[in-house]
C-alpha cells in the first residue's frame, strides 16, 4: 500500500457515512454552475458512459446526467447515495447509483470520461488509478476536481480554531494531483480553474458546513459545542445581518492514469 498523508485513512473516510455529515453536506462550498459545461468538453466519445468515483450527494453526477447516455456514480457510503438519489435530478434515467468501495468496484466501461471531486484522496491510489486507466477509452481522461472557497480575511484565525478541534491527530497539507504524478500513477495534461460562483451562508449554516468535513464530524469531536461558539464569535464581525458573503471555485486537473500503477 502506498504511503498517504496521515489523515487520509479509511477510518477517517467513514465520517461520510455519518447521518449528521450527510445532513449538512449541502452547506459546503458549492461547485460553480459552469462546471458541468466545462467537464462535458472533456468527453471523448459522446455515446460511451461516464464514471464518477466518490460521488457523495451527487452534485457533479446530477449536473452531468441530462447530457450523457449513462453515468456510473460510485460511493462507499449508503447514506450519501440515498441522499443523492433524493435530490433534484437524482432520478435521471442515465444515473446508476452504485454502493461500492472504488477499490472493488467492477468497472463497466469503457468510459469516455472519469471524474472525482474531493474523493479520490480517500481511496487506495495504487489500486484505483490503474483500474480507472484500464476502464477508459483510448482518448478518455480522468479529471480530478477540488472545491475551493475564495479567500477571506478571517481564514487564518479560522484555521487556528480548526487545528485545535480537528479529530485528526496528524495532518499533512498536500496536492492530490501532484502527489499522484510524483508517484507515477498518472500523467497530468493540464488544469484550469472554473468560477468564481458567489454564495451566502448564515453563520450557523457555515458552522454546520465545517462539520460536513472529514476533520470535524460533530459526532466524533471531543467538544463540538465549544468549537461552534468559537467559530460563531470569530465570524460575527464579518457577517451582515448574520449572513456571510462568500465565493467558490472548482480547480480541475486533467490527465491519464498509468495502467501499470
Ligand atoms: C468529500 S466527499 C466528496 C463527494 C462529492 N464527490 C463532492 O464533490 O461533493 C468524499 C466522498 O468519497 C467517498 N469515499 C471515500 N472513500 C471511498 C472509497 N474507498 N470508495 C468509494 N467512495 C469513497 C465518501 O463516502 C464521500 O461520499
Amino acid at each position: 500500500m502506498i504511503a498517504k498523508p496521515p489523515q487520509m485513512t479509511a477510518a477517517n473516510a467513514s465520517a461520510f457515512a455519518l447521518q449528521s455529515v450527510v445532513d449538512t453536506y449541502h452547506l459546503r462550498t458549492p461547485y460553480p454552475p459552469a462546471l458541468a459545461r466545462v467537464l462535458l468538453k472533456f468527453v471523448a466519445e459522446t455515446r460511451s458512459p461516464i464514471l464518477e468515483l466518490g460521488c457523495g450527494t451527487g452534485e457533479i453526477t446530477r449536473a452531468l446526467a441530462p447530457h450523457v447516455s449513462r453515468i456510473d456514480a460510485v460511493d462507499i457510503s449508503a447514506p450519501m447515495l440515498k441522499r443523492a438519489a433524493a435530490m433534484p435530478g437524482g432520478n435521471a434515467p442515465s444515473i446508476r447509483w452504485i454502493e461500492s468501495p472504488a477499490e472493488t468496484f467492477e468497472f463497466d466501461g469503457p468510459y469516455t470520461l472519469a471524474v472525482s471531486g474531493d474523493a479520490l484522496g480517500w481511496m487506495d491510489w495504487g489500486v484505483v488509478l490503474p483500474s480507472i486507466g484500464r476502464a477508459l477509452t483510448p482518448r478518455a481522461r480522468l479529471v480530478l476536481i477540488t472545491a475551493v472557497r475564495g479567500e477571506t480575511v478571517w481564514d487564518g484565525a479560522l484555521l487556528e480554531v480548526i487545528k485545535r478541534h480537528s479529530v485528526y491527530p496528524e495532518f499533512e497539507s498536500y496536492s492530490l494531483p501532484e502527489r499522484l504524478a510524483t508517484l507515477g500513477l498518472w500523467t497530468v495534461e493540464g488544469g484550469r480553474r472554473v468560477g468564481p460562483t458567489r454564495f451566502t451562508r448564515t453563520i450557523d449554516e457555515f458552522v454546520e458546513s465545517l462539520h460536513a468535513t472529514g476533520g470535524l464530524p460533530r459526532d466524533r469531536m471531543a467538544d463540538a459545542a465549544s468549537f461552534d461558539v468559537e467559530v460563531r464569535e470569530l465570524l460575527a464581525p464579518h457577517a451582515q445581518d448574520g449572513v456571510l458573503d462568500l465565493f467558490g471555485y472548482a480547480d480541475l486537473t486533467c490527465g491519464r492514469p498509468n495502467v501499470d500503477g
